[in-house]
């Protein structure tokens, strides 16, 4: 075990959790890694940072897996101290297009995720008597941004819920808070809107197109012990785009 303890980020098989993996490898601690896909590639660049690695295929709807993937977690890795809730999905539609499904599918995956995560994984942050959760949002719920009402509903429930929570677990230690990236360049948002990245940029106070890199030192700072008294609030990490 580092000395850090194990950092859980779910969705870090691709795009901005795994930039999150490889950076809080560097920094010293064990990485556990849930994904509905295999986390080959992520799991190569955090063993390359010498820490220990392990990696389920897991749903984070599920009430049953997340649960199953806490307690494998403890046994492989142990001293589970930070989760990051990472997990995220984009479709880009209209109010019009956007069907039921779809909106329980946002929802599913984007805030029942961090809620039954948080479910699996605060018992081992409360016996432990410390943790640090950090559940990412999006600076489109401070913008004008059409085409993702689904969207934009839940990333507003990732940041009452991380409010809510906070004030319930704060006195065993545990602190939870939000980062709210503006646009990144990561494959699958590039596959859902290209053009957004020729403008978007342009708005914000640093104009330059946001690399998944860019975020990790506010993640990092979050997980660590140099944050313990910031608890319940939003970082946006977005160039300065929205002030929130
Ligand atoms: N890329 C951006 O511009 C941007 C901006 C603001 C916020 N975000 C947020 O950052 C997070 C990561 O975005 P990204 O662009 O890196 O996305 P990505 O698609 O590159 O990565 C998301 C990962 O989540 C996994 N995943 C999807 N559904 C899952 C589920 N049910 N259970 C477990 N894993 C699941 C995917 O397999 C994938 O590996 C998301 O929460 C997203 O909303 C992204």
């Amino acid at each position: 075990m580092s000395n850090k303890g194990t950092a859980v980020i779910t969705g870090a098989a691709n795009g901005i959790g795994q930039a999150y993996a490889v950076r809080l490898a560097k920094d010293g601690f064990d990485i556990a890694v849930a994904d509905v896909v295999e986390a080959d590639k992520t799991k190569e660049l955090v063993e390359a940072e010498g820490v220990k690695f392990f990696s389920a295929v897991v749903d984070v709807t599920s009430p049953e897996a997340t649960i199953a993937f806490a307690a494998q977690v403890q046994k492989n890795l142990g001293s589970i101290t930070a989760l990051v809730n990472n997990a995220g999905i984009y479709p880009w539609k209209s109010f019009e297009e956007t069907d039921y499904d779809t909106w329980r599918k946002v929802i599913g995956v984007n805030l029942d995720g961090p809620f039954l995560m948080s479910k699996a994984f605060v018992p081992y942050m409360r016996e432990n008597k410390y943790g640090r959760i950090v559940n990412v949002a999006s600076t489109t719920f401070f913008l004008n941004a059409p085409q993702m009402t689904a969207y934009i509903a839940s990333k507003g429930g990732v940041i009452g819920f991380t409010r809510a929570l906070a004030s319930e677990v704060g006195a065993d230690g545990i602190t939870v808070n939000v980062i709210a990236p503006g646009l990144t360049n990561t494959k699958s948002m590039r596959s859902e809107n290209a053009e957004i990245y020729e403008f978007l940029p342009k708005m914000q106070a640093i104009p330059k197109v946001i690399e998944p890199e860019d975020l990790v030192g506010v993640v990092s700072f979050l997980v660590s012990k140099d944050s313990s008294f910031v608890t319940g609030q939003t970082i946006a990490a977005d160039g300065g785009q929205v002030r929130n």
